[in-house]
Parts: structure tokens; C-alpha cells; sequence
């Protein structure tokens, strides 16, 4: 059965990065004779821009029959303004996807690069060997509120407000998929919250500490806040091997994982809706790199590929079960890179089709 793929390049260089890893895939799905049924749209403001709505109807309906989605990066100041009635979902096409599939778990993988440790900003000794995951909760808390809003209030002045909430069950769902994913690491789990301050912060270390009794005695929890977890990621960041991180705290975190990659472009994503034993996911899922739109150096064919195409990599892994291929994949864009092949924002010259080609190549003689 042919793997359905849905590609959305969304804003800025969302789409360049998108085609890029369609490349990729291209070759990568013939080496294992994965047969790809590929459909491609507009998202947010692409989105906007030509049909006056961030996600339309169809879309969404092709995104829940479809195995797998392909997110390039959504938004640009150009649509910042633009307020649609209804919760935080209405406002964003991604996040409206995050919602309507319901992909609370976030798996975002960062690692050091020998030859990247240079573009880092930690010494080489330091960050040598780092390799952590994010799980970033991510259909709940703050960014999901459905208590929100802004009103002027009787003196005049304005009040913005987003409640920040989580129940057991959003939480323990989240955590159970965690801890299954420590367990095929190094079995470490680092939970990180503000229940020195947070009732939700409470609740989330409390739930967090009770699936973990009951269910995964194997791994090692460890709690922390999450300031000092952030501190503790800048000093010792190969001490980290899973952080579980709700909605706020996982988006902070997984952007300042991207400085141990040596930039923001190299990571990448899965979002789930659940997390098979063994086998591929069974709902739709979607992947896409870590980073932003970078609308500043959009349509200049400038762009790092790279988050993208290990996103999609993480996609052949969870998606279709090809775990060899996805490493394959991997293990191409290290060679890639090892071979002096970089674009700009790791510090080389090389266009986003250079990078690309070069990745290719490498997974040809693989
Ligand atoms: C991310 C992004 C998104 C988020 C934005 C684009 C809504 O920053 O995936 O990390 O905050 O979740
Ligand atoms: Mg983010």
C-alpha cells in the first residue's frame, strides 16, 4: 500500500525546503520500494493570500486521509494582524492542523555535529556527543487556551490573558509516549515544569511521577524546573537524553536545542497523534523542521534544507516503518556535510539545491 503524503510549504521558505525534501524522498522511497502518493497545497498565508482562509475544508479533509504530512514553516508579518473568531487554532493553519489531528506529541530531536562544533557557541568539549529529544506537548496549555483574550478594561487600559491549563489526562497520555520513547534511547527522562509556582506546573510533575511509578519503572525521571533545566541545557547539554516539556516550555526548549546542532535549521520533527509498539503510526502525523519562515532570506534559494529533510526522514521512520532508511538518510546528510558541503546559516555557501544535490549523492553511495 502506497504511502499517503500530504506536502504543505506553507510561507517564506517553507516551500523550498518542502520541494528539497520531496527530492530526497523521491530517491530515498525507490531505494526501498516505497510506493508515495504525493498530494501538495497552500497553508496559512499562502493560504490566505490566494483563497482567504489559512486552512480550507479540502485541505483538512486531505489531511485526515492522508498517512503523513509534510510542513514547511507557516507565517510572516504580513498576516500577523489578521484575527479570526474562535480559539488559537483559527488563528494558524499549523496550529489548526496540530488540533484537528489531534498530534500531541512532538518529538524533536537535536544532536551535535563533529563537524558543526565549531558553529556552535559552546567549546567543542562541551557539546561533543549531545544528542537529546524534545517531546514538546503540543495540542494544550497556554498556547491552546480556550480562556484567552484582550479587552479594555474601565480606566482604559488593556488586558491580554491566555489560561495556562492542562488536565491528568492530557498529560498522562503525553508522558506514556515519552517514556516509550526514552525506553528505545538511553532510558533517561528529564520532566520539566514551574510547580514551584503553577498549580498546572503541580499537576504536571504529580502525573508525570505517577506514570512513571506505575507503568515505566525502567526509566530514570528526573524533575526539574524548567529555568534550570534551560540553564542546565547551555552547561552540560550532553547530560540530556529525553526532556518532556509541555506546549510553552517544549516550543522555549526545542529552539535553544537548535544551538547545539549549530543552528536552528538542522532539526526536525515528528508530531503524533500515538506511538506504536513497533509498526508505523496509525493516525495522521505530521513533520516538519523546528525552525520559522525566515520571511528575510525567503525565495533566495539560501535556505538550510536539512531540518526538512530529516523531518521527512523521521516521517519514513514513524509513518511507514522503514527505520533503516531513515538512518540512511541520516547518515547522508552527516556524510554531506562532512564532505565541506553547508549552507550559509552553518557557516558555508552552498545554496538549498547544492545542499540537497550533495545529500543525495551521498545517500546514492551509501
Ligand atoms: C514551532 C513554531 C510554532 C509554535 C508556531 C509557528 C506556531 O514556533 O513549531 O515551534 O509555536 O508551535
Ligand atoms: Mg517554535
Amino acid at each position: 500500500m502506497a504511502l499517503k503524503v500530504l506536502a504543505l510549504g506553507g510561507d517564506g521558505i517553507g516551500p523550498e525546503v518542502v520541494d528539497a525534501s520531496l527530492k530526497v524522498l523521491e530517491v530515498a522511497s525507490a531505494s526501498i520500494g516505497l510506493a508515495v502518493d504525493l498530494s501538495e497545497d497552500l497553508l496559512h498565508g499562502a493560504a490566505w493570500d490566494r483563497y482567504g482562509t489559512f486552512i480550507r475544508p479540502q485541505t483538512l479533509d486531505m489531511a485526515r486521509h492522508s498517512d503523513a504530512l509534510l510542513v514547511g514553516a507557516v507565517g510572516g508579518p504580513q498576516w500577523d494582524h489578521i484575527v479570526i473568531s474562535g480559539g488559537p487554532e483559527e488563528q494558524d493553519g499549523l496550529m489548526k492542523l496540530r488540533h484537528e489531528l489531534d498530534v500531541f506529541a512532538s518529538i524533536r530531536h537535536a544532536r551535535s555535529w563533529e563537524v558543526l562544533l565549531d558553529q556552535t557557541p559552546f567549546s567543542p568539549g562541551r557539546v561533543r556527543g549531545a544528542d537529546m529529544v524534545v517531546m514538546r506537548e503540543l495540542c494544550g496549555g497556554a498556547m491552546f487556551a480556550r480562556t484567552r483574550g484582550m479587552e479594555i478594561r474601565a480606566n482604559g487600559s488593556r488586558r491580554g490573558y491566555d489560561l495556562n491549563e492542562y488536565s491528568s489526562e492530557e498529560i498522562a497520555r503525553f508522558a506514556r509516549i515519552g517514556f516509550e520513547v526514552a525506553r528505545r534511547r538511553k532510558g533517561q527522562v528529564v520532566s520539566v515544569d514551574k510547580s514551584n509556582v503553577f498549580m498546572a506546573g503541580k499537576l504536571w510533575r504529580e502525573v508525570v511521577g505517577e506514570v512513571a511509578n506505575s507503568e515505566f519503572p525502567d526509566v530514570e525521571l528526573t524533575h526539574l524546573y524548567s529555568d534550570f533545566a534551560s540553564y542546565r541545557m547551555c552547561c552540560h547539554p550532553t547530560s540530556f537524553d529525553v526532556i518532556l516539556a509541555d506546549n510553552l516550555f517544549g516550543d522555549l526548549l526545542s529552539d535553544q536545542a537548535g544551538a547545539i546542532a549549530g543552528s536552528l535549521g538542522m532539526l526536525a520533527s515528528a508530531s503524533l497523534p500515538d506511538l506504536p509498539g513497533d509498526g508505523c503510526v496509525q493516525g495522521t502525523a505530521i513533520y516538519e523542521p523546528v525552525h520559522g519562515s525566515a520571511p528575510d532570506i525567503a525565495g533566495q534559494g539560501t535556505a538550510n534544507p536539512i531540518g526538512m529533510i530529516l523531518s521527512m526522514a523521521m516521517m519514513l521512520q514513524y509513518s511507514a516503518g522503514a527505520v533503516s532508511c531513515a538512518k540512511k538518510i541520516e547518515a547522508a546528510v552527516e556524510a554531506a556535510l562532512n564532505a565541506g558541503f553547508a549552507t550559509q546559516d552553518i557557516g558555508g555557501r552552498q545554496g538549498t539545491g547544492e545542499m540537497t544535490d550533495a545529500i543525495i549523492r551521498q545517500f546514492r553511495s551509501l
